[in-house]
C-alpha cells in the first residue's frame, strides 16, 4: 500500500494523506541553518549544532506523535478552526497534499473552501527559514479569516532545555516589535550569548503572543489553543516560563482571491561590543538583522531565493544522471539517494526523528563514510570535512569517535579506541583524491587532538592511521577490536553487568585478546588505497611496505579468520570464535564477509564465492540481508550490546542496511550482476514504496534498519535518514553495479549489471569534464570494450582528457 507517489519530473515525493504510518520528514538548509519538517508541519530547527543552538523546542517520543514546535492555525469567523498541515488540530481536511522536495516542503490543503499552500524552505547561505503561506478562497461569499502562526522557542541548549527547569522557567526573555511584526527571542542574550532568534511576519498584526500559557490556556494542548478558539491574541510578553512566537493576522478574502503571507524564523548574531542599542540598554541592536528580515518578507525576493534553491539542486544533481531500464534505480540515483547523501554528510547521525540532536556529534567513521556519497557534489566541503576530521585524530593515529560540529573538537565523553576508526580516514581521503585529483590536500598541515603545535601534513595522518592497526595486533595477528569496530554493539571488552552502563564507553577488559576480522579486511582495503597514494607520490618503498602489510594480513585472515565456509567475525576476550559454525548463535555475520571480499581477500581461491554463497543461504531475506544468524536469544555479557536487542532488531540480526551494499559490491567483484542488483532492489526505498504499510518509514530515503526475519515485524524500517546506508548504496549502485568509478588516473567504466539489461546510459561530470556514457550489452558477461570519443582504449579507464576538453563520449560494449 502507498501513501503517495513519486513525481520524478518535479523531483518530489507527493504524500497524499497526513496520517502516514510515522512522521515522514524532510530537511531544509544546507550549511549553517537546518530544519526538520514533517509532512504535518512539525519538527525543529537549529543553527549548526542541534544540541547547542536549537531554535525550536521539540518533545521527543511524545503523544500524539510529532506535535508542538511549529504550527499554523486558520480560523473562520464562525469560530471553526483547523491546522492546514493537519496537525496539531487534526480536523479532517477535504484535500491534502505534501510535496517533499529537495530542500523544501510544500503542504497544500483545503478546508471549507479555504485552500492553504504553505511552502517551507531555507534560502541558500541564509540562517533562516521562510514559510510562504498562500491562502485562496474557493467559496462564493467573501470570508474573514484569522491566521495564527506558532513557534515554541527552545532556550538554545536542547539538553539543558529539557532538564533544567528550575533555572529555565526564569530566564526566558523576548522583545516584540509589533509595528514591524517581529518577535525576538533573546533568552541569555543579556549574558554570554551574542545570538538571538526572530520570528517575523509580512502582514500587519492583529495581535501576537509570546507566553505559551497565555496562548494555549491552562491545561490545554496544541490542538485547542484558547487564543485560536477565541479568535484573539492575548498580546502576551513572556517573562520566564515558556517563550513562544505567535502572530495573528486577519484577512478578508473575496471569492477566488489569493493572498500570500510570509513568516520568517531566523537566527542572528551581533558583534559582542554591539549587542545593545542604545549601548547601555538591554535592548537588542537590530540594525544588522533588519535588512535581512525585510529582504525575506518580500515576495519577489522569496520567489528569487526559491528559484535559486531549485537551480542549486539542478546543478548538484546534474553531476551524475543515469538512465537505466529500472525506474527505482534512476529515481534513487538521480534524485533521492544523492539528496540523502548530502543530508547525512551535513548531519552525520546527530539530528533526525530518531536521533535527538543532543546525544551525538559527528562520528569519525560515519563522516568518513558519508564522504563516499557526497564528494562528487561539493568537493570543497568534503575537503574541509576531511581536515576537520583529521584534526580530531590523536597522535597515536587513533581518533575521537565523535566531534561536536560547533567547536570541531573531539568529544571527550565518548573518547576513542574504536579500532576501526583510523582506517576510514584513508578511505575518505582516497575517495576525495580519486574524485578531484587535488593532491595538495596531502600537504595540508593538520593538528592532532586539535593541538596546532602537533600538526603534520595530512599524509602523515594517513600513515599513522595505518600504523595504528599495525601497533595493535592480537595473538593471531589480527587487529585488536578495542571498544568496537564498525559494529558499535559488538563490545568484546566491555563485560557490563551494570544496568545503564554505556556499552560504547565502558571497557572492563584490557583489550589485548579480542580481535576483529572485519578490521582485518578494512585494513587490507585501506592499505592498498594508501599504497596507491604512495605510488603517486613516488614513495616506492612505502608503497611496497603497505602492500606487504596488506598481503600479510590477507594471509592471516586466511589462516585464522576463515571458518571453513565463510569468514569469521572476531575472536572474543577469551579467544573464542565469534561468527563461527562452532557457536550455537551468531554463527555467521555479514560485516566480515562483506569487507573481506571487498578488500579482495579470497577472490582467487574460491573463498569469496563460498562466503557470499553462505551469506545468501543464511542471511538473505526478501527484505534485505540480516546482520547475523542465528540471532542471539539472550544477553551474553562477553558480546555486549548486540545481545541487548531482541532477535531481529538492530545489530542483533536486523537488516542493518549499511552493510548490504558491501555484499552488493562483493558480488560485483565476482561478476554477479544479477545477485548484486537483486540485493540492491530489496532495500531500495522506491522499490519498497509499494509496501509502505510494512516498511512504514519514508519511501524516498534509506533507513538504518529493517527488522530481520526473527522479528515479529519483519520488513518494518526504523531510523530513517541518517545512516551510512545512503553513501554506501550510492557507491554500490553507481560505482560498482553501473560501474562508473573515479580512480586516481581517470574515470573507470566497469559495469556489472543484470544480464537482462540491454545496457544503460549516463552523464557524469568528472574533474570538470562531462562524460556521456553509453553502455551496450551484446553478451551475458562483464567484459568491457571501451571507446573514448570513437577511439578504442585498452582496459576500462578513460584517461584524463587534455586541458580545455569539456565533453567526452564513452561507448562501452559489454560482452
Ligand atoms: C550506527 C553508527 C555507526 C555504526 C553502526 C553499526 O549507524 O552510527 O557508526 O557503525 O551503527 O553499529
Ligand atoms: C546504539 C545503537 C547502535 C549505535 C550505537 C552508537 O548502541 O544501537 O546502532 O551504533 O548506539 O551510538
Amino acid at each position: 500500500m502507498r501513501y503517495g507517489y513519486f513525481d520524478d519530473n518535479a523531483r518530489e515525493y507527493v504524500i497524499q494523506r497526513p496520517d502516514t504510518p510515522l512522521p515522514w520528514i524532510n530537511y531544509l538548509g544546507e550549511e549553517d541553518y537546518f530544519a526538520m519538517l514533517s509532512n504535518t508541519g512539525g519538527g525543529y530547527s537549529f543553527y549548526r549544532d542541534a544540541r547547542l543552538r536549537r531554535l525550536i523546542r521539540y518533545r521527543y517520543n511524545n503523544v500524539p506523535a510529532d506535535s508542538g514546535g511549529r504550527a499554523l492555525y486558520l480560523r473562520l469567523s464562525d469560530g471553526d478552526f483547523w491546522s492546514p498541515a493537519w496537525q496539531p488540530v487534526r480536523k479532517s481536511l477535504s484535500a491534502y497534499e505534501c510535496r517533499v522536495g529537495l530542500g523544501y516542503t510544500r503542504i497544500t490543503s483545503t478546508y471549507r473552501g479555504i485552500q492553504c499552500e504553505a511552502t517551507y524552505f531555507v534560502p541558500l547561505d541564509q540562517t533562516l527559514e521562510v514559510w510562504r503561506v498562500k491562502l485562496t478562497n474557493q467559496t462564493d461569499p467573501s470570508t474573514n479569516l484569522s491566521v495564527f502562526s506558532l513557534i515554541e522557542f527552545c532556550l538554545w541548549d536542547a539538553w539543558d532545555d529539557q532538564t533544567n527547569f528550575q533555572r529555565n522557567f526564569n530566564t526566558g526573555e523576548v522583545e516584540v516589535d509589533e509595528a514591524a511584526g517581529v518577535i525576538y527571542h533573546k533568552t541569555e542574550y543579556r549574558e554570554r550569548r551574542d545570538h538571538f532568534a526572530y520570528f517575523a511576519c509580512s502582514e500587519p498584526l492583529a495581535g501576537f503572543d509570546t507566553q505559551r500559557e497565555k496562548f494555549l490556556g491552562a491545561y490545554r494542548g496544541w490542538h485547542e489553543p484558547i487564543v485560536v478558539e477565541q479568535g484573539a491574541s492575548a498580546n502576551s510578553i513572556a517573562h520566564g516560563w515558556q517563550p513562544i512566537g505567535s502572530h495573528h493576522v486577519k484577512v478578508t478574502l473575496q471569492p477566488g482571491e489569493l493572498r500570500t503571507i510570509l513568516f520568517v524564523l531566523g537566527y542572528h548574531e551581533n558583534p559582542r561590543d554591539q549587542k545593545f542599542d542604545p549601548p547601555e540598554s538591554q535592548t537588542i541592536n537590530k540594525r544588522t538583522v533588519k535588512p535581512i528580515i525585510s529582504r525575506y518578507l518580500n515576495l519577489a525576493n522569496v520567489a528569487t531565493a526559491f528559484a535559486e534553491l531549485k537551480k542549486h539542486w539542478d546543478s548538484l544533481l546534474s553531476i551524475l544522471q543515469v538512465y537505466t531500464p529500472d525506474e527505482h534505480t534512476n529515481r534513487m540515483v538521480n534524485i533521492w539517494n544523492a539528496y540523502q547523501c548530502l543530508i547525512t554528510f551535513n548531519l552525520s547521525r546527530s539530528a533526525s526523528f530518531y536521533e535527538s540532536g543532543i546525544g551525538r556529534g559527528m562520528g569519525f567513521r560515519d563522516s568518513n563514510q558519508d564522504l563516499l556519497g557526497f564528494v562528487h557534489m561539493v568537493p570543497a566541503r568534503a575537503r574541509q570535512r576531511i581536515l576537520d576530521l583529521a584534526a580530531t585524530q590523536l597522535p597515536t593515529g587513533g581518533a575521537y569517535h565523535q566531534y561536536q560540529p560547533l567547536t570541531k573538537h573531539g568529544n571527550n565523553d565518548v573518547g576513542g579506541n574504536f579500532n576501526d576508526d583510523p582506517a576510514w580516514l584513508i578511505l575518505g581521503v582516497s575517495a576525495y583524491l580519486k574524485e578531484t585529483g587535488d593532491w595538495s590536500i596531502l600537504d595540508e598541515l593538520v593538528p592532532y587532538d586539535n593541538k596546532v603545535e602537533l600538526a603534520t601534513p595530512l599524509y602523515e595522518h594517513l600513515q599513522r592511521s595505518f600504523q595504528y592497526t599495525i601497533d595493535r595486533l592480537g595473538l593471531h595477528g589480527l587487529p585488536l577490536i578495542g571498544r568496537a569496530d564498525w559494529n558499535d554493539c559488538l563490545n568484546l571488552n566491555c563485560f557490563s553487568e551494570e544496568p545503564g552502563e554505556s556499552f560504547q564507553t565502558t571497557t572492563n577488559r584490557e583489550g589485548t585478546v579480542a580481535e576483529s576480522v572485519f578490521i582485518a579486511g578494512l585494513f587490507v582495503l585501506a592499505s592498498h588505497e594508501l599504497a596507491d597514494l604512495a605510488d603517486h607520490l613516488q614513495h616506492a618503498d612505502e608503497a611496497q611496505r603497505y602492500r606487504a602489510a596488506a598481503d600479510r594480513m590477507e594471509e592471516t585472515v586466511k589462516a585464522h579468520g576463515w571458518d571453513g565456509d565463510w569468514f569469521l567475525r572476531a575472536y572474543d576476550a577469551l579467544g573464542h570464535k565469534v561468527g563461527s559454525h562452532e557457536r550455537e548463535e551468531g554463527r555467521i555475520f555479514i560485516e566480515s564477509n562483506g569487507m573481506c571480499v571487498l578488500a579482495g581477500i579470497g577472490l582467487q581461491d574460491g573463498r569469496a564465492e563460498q562466503a557470499l554463497a553462505a551469506v545468501n543461504e543464511h542471511l538473505a531475506t526478501p527484505h534485505g540481508i540480516v546482520l547475523q544468524q542465528p540471532a542471539y536469544s539472550r544477553y551474553y555479557v562477553h558480546l555486549g550490546e548486540i545481545s541487548s536487542y531482541p532477535p531481529g532488531y538492530k545489530e542483533n540480526a536486523g537488516i542493518f542496511c549499511h552493510t548490504n551494499p558491501w555484499i552488493m559490491i562483493a558480488e560485483t567483484l565476482l561478476g554477479h550482476g544479477d545477485q548484486a542488483f537483486g540485493y540492491y532492489s530489496r532495500i531500495n526505498p522506491s522499490q519498497r514504496e509499494a509496501i509502505s504499510e510494512v516498511h512504514r518509514c519514508e519511501p524516498y530515503v534509506y533507513a538504518q534498519m529493517i527488522a530481520g526475519k526473527d522479528a515479529a515485524t519483519h520488513g518494518e524500517a526504523k531510523n530513517s535518514w541518517l545512516t551510512g546506508t545512503a553513501a554506501w548504496n550510492f557507491a554500490a549502485i553507481t560505482q560498482h553495479i553501473l560501474g562508473i568509478q573515479p580512480t586516481l588516473t581517470g574515470l573507470k567504466i566497469a559495469p556489472v549489471i543484470p544480464t537482462d539489461w540491454p545496457g544503460f546510459s549516463a552523464k557524469r561530470v568528472y574533474r570538470g569534464v562531462t562524460y556521456h556514457i553509453a553502455v551496450k550489452r551484446v553478451g551475458k558477461g562483464n567484459a568491457v570494450t571501451l571507446k573514448v570519443d570513437g577511439q578504442p582504449v585498452a582496459g576500462n579507464v578513460a584517461p584524463l582528457p587534455s586541458q580545455g576538453t569539456t565533453d567526452v563520449k564513452i561507448d562501452v560494449v559489454l560482452a
